[in-house]
């Protein structure tokens, strides 16, 4: 959450920093601003979007080749235009952006109260400025002269909580400072020019050479070269990697909305997450990422699952394929709850994270507890390089691709691709599976792709419907076994961007509450294929309409009973049960988009929410 994005070189630095904040919105639209260095600092802030603050600047003085910029989720203080970033230092020596929490800004803040100062935003952000600055002019009044990079030093060094940081500074104007603890930062290197982001997305279309910063590094980044050191003043060797992200890939390609595009680019993500690991000539399934730990994964006498959001929804779907493949007792959980709650955790357990971004924070924590208490901990994960994925032993990336929108959709189907190959891969192993079943999955799971494009064939339909229920105010998902967790995320993509109150539940938990509000007011969407509790959901259908719901049912292609019973019908191809998730998804991703669509929301960048959850 909140973006950053710093530039030094021979280019405007106003251009770089704007379309580098519209890259990083998804991380926050609270608020938006920018600094440049000069003879003096010149900062432009607002309220509002990165257009909103583009806007602002047309009249302003831009010019100048270093500055920072930030786009904001509101963590301490409103969206308003005192708490937007960058935030500068009472007596004006440092300007700073910063993206995480700083956990002891209370008692830091009536520290540097008693020794005068001021503060103009409600935010820990500029206790941090004015914290370095004190450090900074005190050991200055005391005699003992103190670089800039090394107050900021001493004042990270007083500090508890999670940053990523970029600091500008008076007394050294042709320097940037970036430092990082708990929250992302990657440094782009050009020719003679460098760039600083939360990820990569500002910086491919200049470079795609790379250097992710580690816990507790600090770089000092001029005209002259970078300088890597840690909290504790040692050097650091800068680790510059290639990255492999397209331009296109984080375009709109002609879509309206992110979000379509995700939707639609799922067969291409589920063939990329299955490529080169599973082959259907031959019948064949490796997950290269865990080589390494394969023959302790086999043996694990439980496995546990932490992740957040769809991440979690994706979890619960891993459970069921786990449970049946592997015979291995798997339990899901937020990872914000585990992380907090003394979980029994045994050496040799499973622990596999997931986490779309890899930068979550709850995530973060609930792995470094699991590794302490002796698990093994993997990951699955979409971006590569995030700290997710450099926490954790072993893991499989997804190959979603880029994912922009802030309601998760092709993140959730590559997740439960992997989680769905892993099961296999272990399943196979541990013989919970036998080779019969084995083969078919494979044959199965190559199909979904080609399965989804003709769910995505009939969006007209699913559009229509949409229009139909888009004034509702509530409505309620079911769902029985692996679809109780699509019921779940359906129901969690249509809060989401449409503001429409909506619960997901297990089918047969309906009559233990949620049957009370039921009327003709209330959309019931059904996940109904044909599986072994087929005739329990036809009857859970029947109770809905023996109260005058109004039904969407998912169906199998060519259901006639419940097309029957149900107001709308849409069909999915067939597939085995254990992977219907991965159709059934598609229509509630694609519903909740045309309902937002039609209610006039901000699809993209639903109000209040953002991704790449850095904070707790
Ligand atoms: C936020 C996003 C969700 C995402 C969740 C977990 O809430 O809006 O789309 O599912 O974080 O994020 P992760 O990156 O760990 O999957």
């Amino acid at each position: 959450m909140c973006g950053i994005v710093g530039y030094i070189g021979k280019r405007q630095a106003c251009e770089v920093l704007i379309k580098g904040l519209k890259r990083l919105e998804y991380r926050g639209y609270d608020s938006a601003g920018v600094a440049f260095s000069g003879d003096s600092f010149r900062i432009y802030k607002c309220k509002g979007k990165v257009s909103d603050l583009e806007e602002q600047l047309k009249d302003k003085n831009i010019n100048g080749c270093m500055g920072m910029g930030h786009t904001r989720w509101a963590t301490h203080g409103e969206p308003t235009n005192n708490n937007a970033h960058p935030h500068q230092s009472m007596n004006g020596k440092f300007v700073i952006i910063h993206n995480g929490i700083i956990e002891n800004y209370a008692k830091l803040k009536s520290g540097l109260e008693k020794e005068g100062y001021k503060f103009a935003s409600e935010t820990d952000t500029e206790v941090l400025a004015n914290l370095i600055e004190y450090v900074y002019l005190h050991n200055q009044n005391n005699g003992d002269s103190l670089s800039c990079v090394d107050a900021v030093r001493v004042a990270l060094n007083m500090v508890e909580g999670a940053y990523g940081l970029v600091i500008m500074s008076e007394d050294n104007p042709e320097k940037l400072i970036a430092a990082r603890k708990g929250s992302p930062l990657v440094i782009g290197i050009g020719r003679g020019e460098y760039f600083i982001a939360s990820d990569a997305t500002p910086i491919i279309e200049y470079t795609n050479s790379v250097i992710y910063l580690n816990d507790d590094d600090i770089a000092v980044i001029g005209l002259d070269g970078l300088n890597l050191t840690n909290l504790k003043k040692v050097k650091q060797i800068p680790n510059i990697k290639k990255i492999d992200l397209k331009l296109d890939e984080i375009e709109k390609n002609g879509f309206e909305h992110y979000m379509l595009k995700e939707i639609y680019e799922q067969p291409r993500a589920i063939r990329d997450t299955y490529r080169g690991r599973l082959n259907f000539e031959s019948k064949y399934l490796k997950l290269g990422g865990l080589h390494n730990v394969f023959s302790e994964l086999k043996e694990a006498k439980r496995i546990m699952i932490i992740a957040c959001g769809t991440s979690w929804h994706a979890g619960l779907v891993g459970e069921y394929l786990f449970e049946e493949f592997t015979r291995i007792p798997t339990e899901v959980e937020y990872a914000s709850e585990f992380r907090y709650r003394n979980p029994v955790i045994n050496k040799g357990d499973l622990v596999i994270a997931i986490s779309q971004s890899g930068e979550t924070a709850d995530t973060l924590a609930a792995i470094q507890l699991a590794k302490k208490a002796g698990a093994i901990v993997i990951g699955i994960c979409n971006v590569v390089g995030s700290s997710i994925p450099r926490e954790t032993i072993a893991g499989v990336y997804t190959h979603a691709g880029p994912e922009i929108g802030v309601a998760s959709t092709k993140a959730f189907t590559a997740q439960v691709t992997v989680l769905t190959m892993m099961a296999m891969a272990i399943g196979q192993a541990n013989q919970g599976l036998t080779e019969k079943e084995f083969e078919d999955l494979i044959g199965e799971l190559y199909a979904i792709p080609d399965k989804i494009e003709k769910i995505l064939n009939t969006s007209n339909h699913i559009k229509d419907i949409a229009e139909k229920i888009k004034d509702s105010t509530n409505s309620l998902y079911l769902g029985r076994g692996y679809l109780f967790p699509v019921a779940l995320e359906g129901a969690l993509k249509l809060k989401e961007i449409s503001y429409i109150h909506a619960e997901g539940y297990p089918a047969a938990e309906m009559k233990h509450g949620p049957i009370a509000l039921i009327d003709e007011k209330m959309p019931v969407i059904v996940l109904a294929t044909k599986d072994h509790s087929y005739d329990k959901i036809v009857s859970n259908i029947q109770e809905v309409k023996a109260r005058k719901g109004c039904i969407i049912a998912i169906v199998t292609e060519g259901d006639t009973t419940i097309k029957e019973m149900a107001d709308y019908v849409i069909e999915v191809p067939q597939s085995d049960f254990a992977l219907a998730p991965l159709l059934t998804v598609v229509p509630l991703q694609l519903l909740s988009y045309y309902i937002a669509v039609y209610r006039g929301c901000n699809v993209d960048q639903p109000r209040n929410l953002a991704k790449s959850v850095t904070v707790e």
